[in-house]
This record gives C-alpha cells, sequence and structure tokens, in this order.
C-alpha cells in the first residue's frame, strides 16, 4: 500500500474515533431522564402565568429541536404536570403524543411524533399544587407577613414538575421566559433579570448562555433589590433587603478573586436573593442569581463562604457540567474545592484552614457511619434507579474537594491552577463525565509522567471507597488554640475564665466538637450561662449546640429548638435535630409533636428526608 494512503486512512480512522469519542462524552446515557440523543432542545421560549390562588403554574413551553434526520420522537420528562395540548411548529399542526406511566422519581415520559419539517413544539400545560419543586408560602411565611411568595428548586430531577423539558444535565438550552403574576409581586429568574416592579406584573426574562434544566429558577414575591458591587446585588423581601446586602457585601471581591485563579465571569451578572426561611438548600446556584437562605444572615459576614461555594458554581457546575448526577461529585467537590481557595484569598489561609478542618471532620464521620469500603463512599457511584439525592453527601462535597487538593499539593500551586483554569475554558459550556475528567487529567497533567501518575492515585481516590493512605495534611492553626481552651474547661477551669476573645462561627464549632462525648445538664448549664448558646442568632452554632442539648436531655434548650424547627426549612439543620431526637423515646415523642406542626412549612425536599427519618405515615 502506499504509505501517504495509509497514513491518510489513520488520520481517518483518527477523526471518526475523536468524533465518536465527542459524541459519547456529549450524549451518555442518563438513568434520570427519558430523553435521547436524536432529538434535542436547544432553545426554551417559556410563557407562563403564577396562580397563587390555585397555587399552579400554567401556560406555554415552547421547545426548539436538534433532530437527527432518522428521529421520529422527542421524549420529554414530566412530573405531576397536565399536558393540555401539543403543536408542532412550523406545521402548526397537532401531532399524536402519549403519556408514558409513572416511574418513581422519574415521573413520566412525553412522547412526541414529529415530521422531518418540525423545528419546534409547543407544549401547553399546567403544573400541580403539589409539584415537588415549587413551595408555594402564605404570607405567614414571609419576613413581611403580608404577601405570598413563590419560589422553585429544580436540581436534581425536579424541574420537570413544573416545565416540560428534557430534564438531564447532558443537555444544554438557553432560555427566553415571559411570567405574569399578580402586579404587586415581583418575579426574577436564573436569567436577566428585573430590578424593579413593573406596573402590570408581566416580566421578561433572557439566558443567552445554555444551561442544563437543573438551573431553571424562578422566584416571586415582595422582592426589592439592592446593588452591592459593579455586576453583583442583593434581592430579598423588603424587609430584609438592606440587612442582606450588608451582610453579602464582599460579594463583588469574591468574583474578582474567583475570575483571577479560574478565568472571566461568564454569566454578566451575578447577583443573590435571600429567600424566605423555609428554602431547602443553604444555596443553589441557579446562573445569574444564587438562590440562598435566610440562614446565613449571622450579621457578621461570618457564614458567607456559602456565597464563594455558589459563586464557584459558575464555574464547576454551570460551565462545566456533570453529564449524569453519577458524576455529581465533579460539581460538588470541584465547587468545594473552589469555594476554599476564594476564602483563601478574601480572609487568608488560616481561615480557609478552618473550614476544611471543619469539612474533614464531617467526611470521617461520614465515612465512619458508611463503613470505609461502603459503595456510596467512592465520587463515582451508580445512582440508576436511585433518587439521585442519595448522592447527596459529604463523599462528593469533601473528599471530592480533598481530592483535588491532593492534586494541587502533589503538582505544585502553580502548576495545578493552570491545568485548572485551562479544563474550564477547554469544556466550558459542555458536560463532564468522570471518565472524561480522568482522562483530561492523564492527558494534560500526567502526561506519561509515571512518577507522577504513582503519586497521585487517581484510581484510588475516584474509584475506590474510602480515603486512600496519604490524604492531604490540614493544619489550623486557629483550632489548635481553640482545643487548648477546650481541654482547659473539661479540666475544671470554669467556663467564664476561657479565652476567647475574637472567635468566629468556626472556632465555635470546632469548640463545640472538642468537648467530651457525655456532658452532665450542670456543665452544659454552664457552658450556655458563659456563651449564650440557646439564645445564638448564629444558625451553624444554634443547630451544633441544639444538637448536644438533645443528646444530653438539656431541656432548657428544648423551647428554642422548638423555634428553630418551625422557623426555617433548611434540610442540613433539621436533619441531624430530628435524628438526634429519634435516639431516645421521649426524644420521639417531641420530635413528632415539633413536626406535625412544622412540616406543612417545609418544602418537599425537606420533608421527605425527615419522614423517613421520623418514619412518618403520610396520609
Ligand atoms: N447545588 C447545591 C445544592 C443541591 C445539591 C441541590 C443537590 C439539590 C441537589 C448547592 O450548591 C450546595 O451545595 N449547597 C450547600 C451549600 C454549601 C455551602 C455546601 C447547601 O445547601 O448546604
Ligand atoms: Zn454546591
Amino acid at each position: 500500500m502506499d504509505p501517504r494512503m495509509s497514513s491518510f486512512a489513520l488520520s481517518c480512522l483518527f477523526l471518526v474515533i475523536a468524533s465518536m469519542t465527542q459524541a459519547r462524552s456529549q450524549h451518555v446515557r442518563d438513568p434520570h431522564s427519558f430523553a435521547r440523543p436524536e432529538a434535542v432542545v436547544t432553545h426554551l421560549a417559556l410563557d407562563i402565568e403564577v396562580d397563587f390562588d390555585k397555587h399552579v403554574i400554567s401556560g406555554a413551553a415552547t421547545l426548539t429541536l436538534r433532530l437527527d434526520p432518522k428521529a421520529t420522537e422527542v421524549h420529554l420528562d414530566t412530573r405531576d404536570l397536565n399536558i393540555h395540548k401539543v403543536t408542532l411548529l412550523p406545521e402548526k399542526s397537532a401531532p399524536k403524543w402519549t403519556l408514558g406511566e409513572e416511574v418513581k422519581f422519574l415521573g413520566r415520559e412525553l412522547t412526541i411524533a414529529v415530521t422531518p419539517k418540525t423545528t419546534s413544539i409547543v407544549v401547553e400545560y399546567s403544573t400541580s399544587p403539589s409539584a415537588a419543586a415549587l413551595q408555594w408560602l402564605e404570607p405567614l411565611q414571609t419576613a413581611g407577613k403580608k404577601k405570598p411568595f413563590l419560589f422553585t428548586q429544580s436540581q436534581a430531577i425536579l424541574a420537570r414538575t413544573w416545565v416540560p423539558c428534557q430534564d438531564g444535565p447532558g443537555v444544554r438550552m438557553t432560555y427566553s421566559a415571559r411570567v405574569k403574576t399578580r402586579p404587586d409581586l415581583l418575579a426574577v429568574m436564573s436569567a436577566s433579570n428585573p430590578v424593579s416592579r413593573s406596573s402590570d406584573g408581566v416580566y421578561t426574562f433572557d439566558m443567552k448562555q445554555p444551561i442544563p434544566s437543573y438551573l431553571l429558577a424562578l422566584a416571586v414575591g415582595d422582592i426589592a433589590f439592592r446593588p452591592v458591587g459593579k455586576r453583583s446585588g442583593v434581592y430579598a423581601e423588603h424587609a430584609l433587603v438592606d440587612t442582606s446586602a450588608w451582610e453579602l457585601g464582599d460579594t463583588e471581591k469574591m468574583i474578582e478573586a474567583a475570575e483571577a485563579l479560574y478565568g472571566p465571569y461568564r454569566w454578566d451578572r451575578y447577583d443573590i436573593i435571600v429567600l424566605p426561611p423555609s428554602f431547602p438548600f443553604g444555596g443553589m446556584e441557579n446562573p445569574r442569581l444564587t438562590f440562598a437562605t435566610p440562614t446565613i444572615l449571622a450579621g457578621d459576614r461570618s457564614l458567607v463562604s456559602l456565597v464563594a461555594h455558589e459563586l464557584a458554581h459558575s464555574w464547576s457546575g454551570n460551565l462545566v457540567t456533570n453529564a449524569t448526577w453519577s458524576d455529581f461529585w465533579l460539581n460538588e467537590g470541584f465547587t468545594s474545592y473552589l469555594e476554599n481557595r476564594i476564602m483563601e484569598a478574601l480572609y487568608g489561609r488560616p481561615y480557609a484552614e478552618m473550614l476544611a478542618s471543619l469539612a474533614l471532620q464531617d467526611l470521617q464521620n461520614t465515612l465512619k457511619d458508611l463503613g470505609p469500603t461502603h459503595p456510596d463512599t467512592r465520587l463515582k457511584i451508580d445512582l440508576t434507579g436511585r433518587d439521585p439525592d442519595e448522592g447527596v453527601s459529604d463523599v462528593a462535597y469533601n473528599k471530592g474537594a480533598l481530592f483535588l487538593r491532593h492534586c494541587e499539593e502533589t503538582v505544585g500551586r502553580a502548576r495545578w491552577d493552570a491545568y485548572v483554569r485551562s479544563y474550564f475554558d477547554s469544556h466550558a459550556f459542555t458536560s463532564m463525565t468522570t471518565e472524561g475528567f480522568v482522562a483530561d487529567l492523564r492527558n494534560r497533567l500526567v502526561a506519561g509522567n509515571a512518577d507522577l501518575e504513582g503519586r497521585l492515585q487517581i484510581d484510588a481516590w475516584v474509584y475506590g471507597p474510602g480515603l486512600p493512605e496519604s490524604i492531604p495534611a490540614i493544619a489550623s492553626s486557629e483550632f489548635a488554640a481553640v482545643e487548648k481552651e477546650a481541654a482547659q474547661w473539661t479540666s475544671g477551669i470554669p467556663a467564664v475564665q476561657l479565652s476567647t476573645k475574637g472567635w468566629t462561627t468556626h472556632h465555635w464549632l470546632h469548640f463545640l466538637r472538642k468537648l467530651p462525648a457525655t456532658l452532665s445538664v450542670d456543665r452544659m448549664k454552664e457552658l450556655d450561662g458563659a456563651f449564650a448558646f440557646t439564645r445564638s442568632g448564629n444558625s451553624e452554632i444554634l443547630t451544633a449546640w441544639l444538637q448536644r442539648s438533645i443528646e444530653m436531655g438539656y431541656a432548657q434548650a428544648y423551647g428554642a429548638l422548638e423555634h428553630f424547627l418551625t422557623g426555617q426549612g433548611r434540610r442540613k439543620f433539621l436533619k441531624p435535630l430530628y435524628t438526634a431526637m429519634t435516639k431516645s423515646p421521649d426524644g420521639m415523642q417531641m420530635a413528632k409533636r415539633i413536626y406535625a406542626k412544622a412540616r406543612p412549612g417545609y418544602h418537599s425536599v425537606s420533608y421527605n428526608t425527615i419522614d423517613d427519618i421520623l418514619k412518618w405515615d403520610v396520609k
């Protein structure tokens, strides 16, 4: 054979393989979506009305499609949606469509027949009042107490309960929306946003960058806006907006720190909305508009690592997106690592080391609970047939972050930072599998260096359970001082004599963790007398203290416990407190009494978790 010919054949073969690999990384099979690669949604145009009386969103979703020539059907995800009518465009014809049987966690597959001419489909629909993504708040559940509020939570697979869509993180679309609501309320989305109310209650939105469906978000309420920087600002209920703007005053600096590390912020504005207290998460990285719990309003900016975290998702997650929920650690592990780097840039290494140390302790506790060989202690886990929510643990967040810190320490910061930055640049606006990331790491960082490969232990970290032997050393000098004070108190020095001046939230959390496992009620009382934990307005400290109070039977804190559990619905705080109460019959009784009162105020994400913990009978 002509040698030129064979090299031509070889390069053709190479091109074919390369394009196949690329296609695979785009359209990896997602066990949590009915969507198929031959017909994908590229743009969503929403036209909806928000009805606070009926607790229903209704309207039309026009989905622009990219069809393979052989495609005859489009497959969408829906759950608890009423589908009224489907129309093909440009034909303006009514196609054949079917709604499949309900599948656990996934909802019902909407299959629509299309023609070779079809460019988009219009789905007219309405949501059910119990749509899992939506929480409709009565005026009394808001800060202002006068007007209702609605917010959405789409991650992981709840977007399909309020928009018919291809609800997997491997599909990206741009979107626009027209939202009509009561004229006395403001609507905001994960898109370009208004800063004041319109006279007719109609708002329009645009998201020009392609995003996965789990980042679709909407909030409607008596919302006001305050700028805090040149491209950042804070939305909150009128009653809370000034407090919130002060607490989040470091946002612009965080954006600058993140850009210096990981390249330009690609979403134009970065705003934050502080939601009513039933928001089930600390934060949610909805693009251009992070959703946040008001429990970060500590009064001293001590809980703003949450902003660093959600902001970091603008790179890890929103820009380079986990391909399926089994790759969730790519979103959260990267983000937790970036969060710590941003915190270090703003507040210094000793501060960031406190956060890293607390995260490592959390991880070690989780690993102890699960057992060192449990399959869910791997970074890549198989969530097929399971609720993706089951993958949300310290493993994805903290083991993921620890692995990346291990990479950083192994190759050195300069080289590592350059790699991470180029990783975001070269995969921007695409999805990434764990295997894809590992391959990228080997190609561009390890580059055949056998010694480096040996030291990184990539496979052990990513695919192995528990923690490899050589984990990064986290040394917090601040915490060494805290431990000294805890030991002093344990050995009999009165609490009021301890040196706690200048302690932040994180010092206090560490202090509480370092106290002896059992304490008498009198000892609890002494601490409370000295430090007023029961009256703490800091949600993190209060949770740690209340958990201990339950464990030690310190009944003086039970009033505060009930107040806290009925006053906010952040799952991270509810979970340990209800769990602690289940450990004794009296506690269980108290838990059930409080829960009966609190449950109607919780978002589905939170009550589904607590129902399980309390084995609550859902009637
Ligand atoms: N994206 C997550 C929240 C999430 C994860 C929602 C999985 C649904 C499914 C968000 O970025 C997050 O991690 N929030 C944390 C905050 C944090 C500082 C670790 C939270 O809510 O506690
Ligand atoms: Zn996150």
